[in-house]
């Protein structure tokens, strides 16, 4: 018997100017099958999940749910078809200012949708009631800004899940996420399927889709390419992605030469054990660990945005004590934080803005900043990250998500500085990508000193040259990656001891 897909779509198509976002797009999913979405930054991926959610509209095609074809005008239209979806911008789905009880029950507060006068001790309930069904634990009434992006993810999860979605639409769901919390969620994704909902999975993490997924769609340039059945191979979907095959993921490993930071008795936090650390012109140094476990309140003391809990820092030999931000940088110091949407886009603006922002005075003479000297900067990252989309001059909010973390990344590559710290550099990065950035990393390592923080292990052991494991925020081990493995790494992050010495 031939079942009706839950959802269906036929020559779908979105043009935004010159660019095809989406041409002639056709699939359906199944009652109970999850359908794995996957292809480069600005493949067409949020795009496709935009229109299935009513947010954007599409220049040509079809939808059908249930058989019935659906005009989804908008996204309440949307989520009364039955198609609930979580973004990739996170931050577009909370509402600042209002804490996590409210986040969990927007539908109940949202004008117009009960009539009911909603009193505080039934929003609390239903929270609550929310945040269990999730397995989310967190006060209810902590202002949500207040909470790391992992958190905010998952309460945006929690809420669409609350809506007895028919179709759930995830657009990159683990990007901030922990290890364990990805495991919660992907069982929470295995129950719904069971349960007979349709799931559209967006991921650039290869071993999460093959493991969730039933079938796999590959786009690439906005059309389908490729329709996989799981079990499928990881290098065949990257091929399918890329077009081709991509480059070597491995380097040599380097030593580096004169030291340009060295901190002593430095700790992630009052009471973590002291640990010191050296980092050498041109080597890159990995930081890897559980969310939580001290990098960021590492790499933020390092950069001045945190005061030093206890030590000393020398830079290039000299000593270093940043009071802010600002006085690092001024130092030769660069940090690229974490959550990119909060602390490093800034909506409206153009690419060429965003590239050239961190040193304007680079770009400047007698204090006038010259346009010509910005975009020459903002089109060699243009060209040496391969940032697909509508060039310098557009808003950046027209790229991909892992094409606008290109251009963060790309820009502290751009200038002068001594010490590189990147917080989470490939969150959101396709595997062809991650490899440039990579590379382009460890050629400017050249010259100064690289600082990497990751929680996955895998991706510092592509561009690091020794790692350093912490848990809980104190090192257990420090190893080189030239006999590393995910897994001993995994051991570490997880508090295991290490056998070996360390520096
Ligand atoms: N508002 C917009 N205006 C102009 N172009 C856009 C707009 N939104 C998306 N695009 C373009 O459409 C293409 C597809 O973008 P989309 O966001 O769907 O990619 P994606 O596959 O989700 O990528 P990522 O993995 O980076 O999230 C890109 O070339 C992008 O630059
Ligand atoms: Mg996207």
């Amino acid at each position: 018997m031939e079942v009706t897909p839950v959802v269906s779509v036929s020559g779908l198509s979105k043009r935004y100017g010159a660019t095809w976002a989406l041409r002639d797009v056709s699939l359906e999913i199944a009652p109970g099958e999850v359908l794995g979405l996957i292809g480069v930054n600005g493949a067409g991926k949020s795009t496709l999940i935009k229109i299935l959610s009513g947010v954007t509209r599409p220049t040509g095609g079809e939808i059908r749910v249930d058989g019935t074809p659906v005009d989804l005008r908008d996204p309440l239209r949307a989520q009364e078809a039955g198609l609930q979806t979580v973004h990739q911008d996170i931050d577009a789905g909370v509402v600042s200012g209002a804490d996590v009880a409210a986040n969990l029950t927007l539908d109940a507060l949202a004008p117009g949708r009960s009539g009911v006068f909603v009193s505080r001790d039934r929003t609390r309930a239903a929270a609550r009631a929310i945040a269990e069904a999730a397995r989310l634990d967190v006060p209810l009434d902590a202002p949500v800004e207040s909470l790391p992006a992992g958190v905010r993810q998952q309460i945006v999860i929690a809420r669409v899940l609350s809506r007895r979605p028919r179709v759930l639409i995830l657009d990159e769901p683990t990007s901030a996420l922990s290890a364990a919390e990805i495991r919660v969620l992907i069982a929470m994704v295995r129950r719904l399927a069971a349960d007979g909902v349709a799931v559209l999975y967006v991921s650039h993490r290869l071993s999460e889709i093959q493991e969730l997924c039933d079938r796999v769609a590959v786009l690439r340039d906005g059309a389908i390419r490729r329709v996989f059945a799981t079990p499928v191979e990881g290098p065949r979907l990257v091929e399918a992605m890329l077009g081709g095959e991509v480059g070597a993921l491995t380097h040599e490993v380097r030593d580096g030469g004169e030291p340009v930071l060295r901190a002593t008795g430095l700790r992630t936090r009052p009471g973590a054990a002291p640990l010191d650390l050296t980092v050498r012109a041109g080597e890159v140094v990995g930081v890897t660990g559980l969310v939580g476990s001290g990098k960021t309140e590492l790499l933020e003391q390092l950069y001045g945005a945190r005061p030093l809990v206890s030590g000393a820092l020398d830079l290039d030999g000299r000593p270093y004590r940043p009071r802010d931000p600002g006085a690092a940088a001024a130092a030769g110091v660069a940090f690229v934080a974490e959550e990119r949407e909060a602390q490093a886009v800034l909506p409206g603006w153009s690419v060429r803005a965003h590239v050239t922002l961190p040193r304007l005075r680079d770009h400047s003479r007698i204090g006038l900043l010259s346009r010509r000297s910005e975009s020459a900067a903002a089109r060699r990252v243009i060209e040496v990250f391969g940032v697909r989309g509508p060039g310098p001059e557009a808003e950046i909010g027209a790229l991909s998500g892992g094409n606008q973390q290109k251009v963060v990344v790309g820009r502290w590559l751009e200038g002068r500085c001594r010490l590189l710290l990147l917080d989470e550099p490939f969150r959101g990065v396709d595997v062809g990508a991650r490899a440039d950035i990579a590379r382009r990393i460890r050629e400017r390592a050249g010259a100064l000193g690289v600082v990497i923080a990751s929680s996955d292990p895998q991706e510092v052991l592509q561009v690091a040259d020794r790692v350093i494991v912490l848990h809980d925020g104190v090192r257990t081990g420090e190893v080189s990656a030239a006999d590393a493995s995910a897994d001993r790494l995994a051991t570490l992050m997880a508090g295991g001891a290490d056998e070996g010495g360390g520096t």
